[in-house]
């Protein structure tokens, strides 16, 4: 689906770590594959039959920071979703969590986290740029980009 869009298996790595800050509805994920501590915090917060109202963060350790904590919660299987949980069960997508988590040293220093904010910048404006409309013909332009424009009043 990134790949449809012109982004590459980078950019999808990349761009997931957004799943840094943020919150996700119960019904979002299964605890099934995540690791057990967390797993079971979950299943406490979120409730059996799950609450479809409750929210919890997507990164328990840092909620509320754009940093790369992302990366090493998916190392230690704390991470909500499969599409988080699969970056590491192929070799490529793999080396990309391990640098950007801050695993690999170049001449002794950490540097692949501040990698990631100069290659998250360039993804979101790459992102930025797929699909976008420039004539009401192609469709509807929202003033305010998280709400459909309001329709005019009929009467
Ligand atoms: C790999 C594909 C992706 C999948 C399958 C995915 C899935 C999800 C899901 C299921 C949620 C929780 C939604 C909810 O329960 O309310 C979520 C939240 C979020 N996602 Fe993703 N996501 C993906 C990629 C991205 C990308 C590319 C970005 C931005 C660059 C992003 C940013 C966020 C943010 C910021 C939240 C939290 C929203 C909030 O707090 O209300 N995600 N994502």
């Amino acid at each position: 689906m990134f790949a449809a869009k012109g982004l590459d298996e980078k950019d999808m790595v990349v761009l997931s770590g957004a799943h840094t800050i943020g919150r996700s509805g119960c019904s979002s994920f299964s605890t099934a594959s995540i690791e057990p501590v967390l797993g079971n915090q979950l299943n406490q917060t979120c409730g059996m039959p799950v609450n479809a109202a409750t929210t919890v963060p997507q990164d328990f350790k840092s909620p509320d920071a754009l940093d790369v904590q992302y990366y090493r919660n998916i190392q230690s299987r704390d991470v909500l979703f499969n599409s988080d949980a699969t970056l590491v069960t192929s070799a490529r997508t793999k080396r990309l969590v391990d640098f950007y988590a801050g695993n690999r040293l170049l001449f002794g220093a950490l540097f692949g986290p501040a990698v990631w904010y100069q290659d998250f910048g360039k993804a979101m404006v790459k992102m930025g740029y797929i699909g976008v409309k420039t004539d009401p013909k192609e469709g509807e332009i929202r003033k305010k980009c998280g709400y459909v424009n309001p329709k005019p009043n009929p009467y």
